[in-house]
């Protein structure tokens, strides 16, 4: 089946020429082209046309896309979006001057979402969190990343996985899945530290790999959370067991997980708030992904990370939602690009690949999607603009028309 796009303004390829992510200044190149059409052949882009030879091409269906701009499909990749409840009571606690950790230690925080997920089953989760996915679609979102690590026991954090599993089976959409059981201590564990990690690398990492269940394995390197010692314990089954690693690291504290996280080749290091010149010089000479999460800082009201620090000193930067209950409960990927143009100072260009591309090899699926190259799976997103600027521009505002999900239309603005 050949399908045409026919008459974009621009298509923002986001070209690496088959390296497959953008490093430091080369994030700025995002590749605009002008004056063609896209083929696409099954599921896959099979070649840019001119358009004034489209008349040449005999394609099945023709889609017309006239005076707007085509993305590569979007890509949030770092989520929490399978919880239940809300921690809306927490939030206005937080406005009132009490920290987001002062939170957690006095029992909120994620183990307040735990407990809400507890007392929710399957396939009501499955419901809350499809409306989620819906909403990632309609921007323009056709990759994801969903994270576990608000289960916190066997059972829970299983059924989380599960819940992900499902939800990439019945969405259009590729969903990734990746185990956060070291997302913080569950109550019952907090002073027995051991056990819970006896229960992750005897019983829940063994389970997850037999079953598939999970691509990454995650942790929370964080003083009220996991030490690098321990992070480095998870990692090192988590690596025998064949998963790929990423890290929550230096979000509030500097405690040695970007070290650990390298020493285990994680595809990527995520939050990265607080990290120090010599951790930013140890991401800079790695393949390994710094993901910023600007939503966080800007919803818990902190620090942003170096994201000009980390460009200029030639690292891989994505961007992403965090959308979670707790710290960053926006689900506006269009937002997290506004708020890393302003408050961290990134071009229009950059955060543009830090959500495409880059955020493919955070997920390490770059080599199939992230950018509109020759060969690459057929995910776009079509925007309401004569420029890709407009993104960026119009604030939180969402100015998808159509999201395209290997050569399928998978939604349509009415
Ligand atoms: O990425 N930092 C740890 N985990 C989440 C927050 C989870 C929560 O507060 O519920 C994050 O910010
Ligand atoms: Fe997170």
């Amino acid at each position: 089946m050949l399908k045409l796009l026919v008459n974009p303004l621009q298509i923002v390829t986001v070209n690496t020429s088959g390296k497959n992510y953008l490093r430091g200044k080369e994030m700025e190149e995002i590749g605009v082209l002008e004056n063609h059409s896209i083929l696409i052949e099954d599921d896959i882009i099979k070649d840019f046309i001119p358009n004034n030879s489209i008349n040449e091409i005999n394609a099945d269906q023709i889609i017309d896309i006239k005076d707007k701009t085509i993305l590569p499909g979007l890509i949030d990749c770092h989520t929490h979006l399978v919880f239940a409840g809300s921690r809306a009571e927490e939030f206005k606690l937080k406005l009132e001057g009490i920290r987001y950790e002062e939170i957690a230690e006095k029992g909120g925080g994620i183990n307040r979402t735990v407990k809400s997920v507890i007392d929710s089953g399957f396939e009501e989760l499955v419901e809350i969190s499809g409306s989620r996915i819906d909403y990632a679609i309609s921007q323009g979102i056709t990759t994801l990343e969903i994270k576990s690590g608000y289960g916190l026991s066997f059972q829970e954090e299983i059924k989380i996985l599960e819940v992900i599993n499902h939800l990439n089976k019945i969405y259009p959409v590729d969903i990734i899945p990746t185990f956060l059981g070291a997302h913080t201590y569950p109550l019952e564990f907090k002073n027995h530290h051991n056990a819970y990690i006896d229960i992750i690398l005897n019983e829940m990492l063994p389970y997850v790999a037999k079953n598939k269940l999970a691509k990454f394995c995650d942790a929370f390197c964080e003083s009220t959370a996991f030490s690098s010692p321990e992070v480095d314990m998870i990692f090192s089954k988590a690596s025998e067991l064949g998963f790929q690693t990423k890290l929550h690291t230096d979000q509030f504290n500097s405690i040695g997980g970007v070290k650990v996280g390298l020493k285990y080749n994680s595809t990527s290091l995520e939050h990265l708030e607080v990290i120090g010149d010599n951790d930013i010089k140890r991401i800079t000479n790695s393949d390994c992904v710094a993901v910023l999460l600007p939503g966080v800082s800007f919803f818990l009201r902190y620090g942003y990370a170096p994201a000009r620090k980390l460009i200029d000193n030639n690292s891989i930067v994505a961007l992403s939602t965090d959308f979670n209950p707790g710290s960053s409960n926006i689900a506006n990927l269009n937002l997290i690009m506004t708020l890393a143009a302003l408050n961290m100072n990134m071009k229009i260009e950059e955060t543009i690949s830090a959500v495409t591309i880059n955020a493919a090899k955070a997920l390490d699926v770059n080599n199939s999607v992230g950018s509109i190259e020759i060969g690459k799976k057929a995910d776009f997103a079509v925007i309401d603009s004569p420029e890709y600027y407009d993104i960026v521009y119009q604030v939180g505002k969402n100015l998808n028309l159509m999201t395209i999900k290997n050569g399928n239309i998978i939604y349509k603005k009415s």
